[in-house]
């Protein structure tokens, strides 16, 4: 019983075993699906593990050459930076040798502006001891061609001499017989140009800009070319202008190359004389031209004719539509069919005022270009009313004209300006230190020639003695002296100008790049410079008188002149079209040289405009 017990207690610990056995094996068999599992998953993780290593590797060496190129590429530009540092340092070094030297030599050229102007004025003096003994009046002969279609027409000119001698042949006296020679400062044959005419009355323009008074004028028949020498022909061309706009293009020029010490200012009236009557001729008032009234001026440059309006002038060009303004306007206002121009006086009056930057006065000088009208003798028989009216006033002004270059040349003390329009226009250009140039025109065909034999009649007049002065000495030594002199100044004062024109633009260089060289830019240094030190009382009066002495006027500011009767010659009239350039530096006159009591008229456009950059300039001392 106790075995069967046992036997079936065994039986049920078998069966118990087995059971926990068979749960064991069940356990068993999960954890080793677990571990399939597991190791499955380890697997997979190792696998991805390992891709995941590799990627990353990869971007690692990405990463370092990335670096290397980066590294690579700061080390080219440290070497690119320092060889712009070095460029720098250099250029930075070549700017400031050149700047030193730049200042060296401004400073040269501050130190020989204190001789610029004794060297100018002796310039100025020397220039007019050279026209004083050629003789302040000159008289040029002009012989103009046959015209086309005058062929085979026979002329009266023998010869020209390269001395100034003209011989002309008298056509009923063949032969040495009816030879007559005169005798002028130069003579100019029919196949002259404009431009070689132009060449010897240039120191007449010169002369205006240094402030004289010059007069040209062309006295003749009709025909024989005055208007030709004077304007040109019609539709001029460059080649053919005539005195009129040659000498305002060199009058341009000249106050152009002078911008760095001088500011001129030109103006310009036109103005005719018609039956001893004055018009303007560029007036912009409609209608018949008004007449004008003509000052006696007792100041140099005063206007002669205040009332004819004043128009400032920039350019040759502005001249040239003046002018052909003018002429047209002579042409309206012509009350007879035949031509008007022969028998009025047409006068082109050229105004400057000159502000020399450094001593702050003006000079002044004037310019009257004369188309003198026809001086054929009219016979009196044939005309009668208007005609005869017009020939005796030309032959009265002609004649006054004529007196007054006598008187001068003859040194007369008296000088008979009030007997004609003509003259007292002229008046402030002849005489004094004036200077006159008279064109003597000749038709060369035998037909003109009792004409042309009155024209070579009246130049002997009036020249005859101002030339027998002037001829004796003019092959002289000291007039040879002189003009080297001269030259070699004028050559002295071109370099020099090339040179303050390459200074100039150095300067205008290193303004161009300020703090370079940490400074300030250094514009108007030099004139601020100039300007505290400005000129000595001395220097002052010294100017003055040579300005006095020179026939000019020291004053600008007041538009009114008074003359000392109490004759007020009024504003000139600027017309409305006028424009301002640049005012002048100074508009109110700080000078002592400027006296109130005299002023000259305000022209208004400026030339040069270089008050704030006073360039000095070197002229070497002869
Ligand atoms: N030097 C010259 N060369 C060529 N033609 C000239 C010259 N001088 C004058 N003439 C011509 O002669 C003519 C008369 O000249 P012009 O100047 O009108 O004379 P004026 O003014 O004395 O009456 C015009 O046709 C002009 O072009
Ligand atoms: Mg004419």
């Amino acid at each position: 019983m106790a075995k069967t017990i046992h036997e079936q207690q065994c039986l049920e610990m078998q069966k118990e075993t087995e059971g926990v056995k068979a749960g064991l094996q069940a356990r068993l068999n999960e954890l080793e699906s677990l571990l399939n599992d597991s190791n499955n998953r380890v697997k997979e993780l190792e696998t991805s593990a390992k891709s995941k290593c590799q990627s990353w590797s990869m971007k690692v060496n990405n990463y370092q050459s990335f670096m290397d190129s980066q590294f690579h590429a700061m080390r080219d530009l440290r070497f690119t930076s320092d060889a712009i540092k070095q460029e720098l340092l250099k250029t930075q070094k070549s700017y400031f040798e050149e700047f030193n030297l730049l200042e060296v030599k401004l400073k040269a050229l501050a130190d020989a502006a204190g001789n610029y102007r004794e060297v100018l004025n002796e310039n100025r003096k020397l220039f007019n001891e050279i026209q004083d003994l050629r003789g302040n009046i000159r008289v040029f002969c002009r012989v103009r061609p046959f015209l086309p279609g005058q062929n085979g027409k026979q002329t009266i000119v023998e010869s020209i001499g390269d001395n100034g001698q003209l011989v002309v042949t008298n056509p009923a006296k063949p032969g040495k017989e009816g030879q007559k020679t005169f005798k002028f400062n130069k003579v100019f044959g029919p196949a002259a140009t404009q431009g070689e005419v132009f060449a010897d009355i240039q120191p007449f323009i010169q002369s205006v800009v240094d402030g004289y008074n010059v007069c040209i004028f062309a006295y003749g028949q009709t025909g024989s070319g005055k208007t030709y020498t004077m304007t040109g022909p019609n539709d001029a061309t460059e080649e053919e202008w005539g005195v009129n706009f040659r000498a305002l293009n060199n009058l341009f020029k000249i106050s152009q190359n002078r911008r760095s010490t001088f500011q001129y200012e030109v103006g310009v009236q036109v103005v005719e004389i018609y039956n001893d009557q004055v018009r303007d001729l560029l007036s912009n008032r409609t209608g018949p031209a008004k007449k004008m009234g003509v000052t006696s001026i007792s100041q140099p440059n005063g206007l002669a004719v205040p009332d004819a309006s004043m128009h400032p002038v920039l350019s040759t060009t502005d001249v040239i539509d003046l002018i052909n303004l003018g002429f047209k306007n002579r042409t309206v206002s012509a009350t007879a069919l035949n031509e008007r121009s022969s028998r009025s006086h047409s006068i082109v009056t050229v105004h400057v005022r000159g502000k020399d930057l450094k001593a702050g006065n003006y000079i002044y000088g004037n310019l009257h270009l004369v188309d003198l009208a026809g001086s054929e003798r009219v016979d009196r028989s044939e005309v009668t009313g208007d005609r005869l009216k017009e020939a005796q006033h030309i032959n009265k002004s002609l004649s006054s004209l004529g007196d007054v270059i006598f008187a001068l040349a003859q040194k007369s003390p008296h000088v008979p300006y009030r007997n004609s329009k003509l003259t007292q226009v002229l008046q402030s250009s002849l005489g004094g230190q004036a200077k006159t140039l008279m064109f003597v025109q000749l038709n060369p065909d035998v037909t003109s020639y009792s004409e042309s034999l009155s024209t070579l009649k009246f130049a002997e007049r009036v020249s005859g003695v101002e030339l027998g002065a002037a001829r004796s000495s003019k092959e002289g030594k000291d007039v040879k002296e002189l003009m080297e002199q001269m030259a070699s100044l004028k050559d002295t004062i071109a370099k020099k100008d090339e040179e303050i024109e390459r200074l100039h633009l150095l300067k205008d260089l290193k303004n161009g790049y300020p703090g370079i060289d940490g400074e300030q830019p250094r514009t108007g240094s030099l004139s601020d410079k100039q300007s505290e030190t400005g000129s000595t009382d001395d220097e002052k009066s010294e100017i003055t008188d040579a300005a006095l002495s020179m026939g000019t006027e020291t004053d600008g500011s007041a538009e009114y002149v008074h003359s000392p009767e109490g004759v007020s010659l009024g504003k000139p009239k600027v017309v409305p079209k006028v424009r301002v350039l640049q005012k002048p530096a100074q508009a109110t006159p700080t000078s002592k040289s400027e006296s109130p009591r005299a002023s000259s008229p305000a022209i208004k456009k400026t030339l040069s405009s270089s008050s704030n950059l006073v360039k000095p300039v070197v002229r070497k001392k002869v």
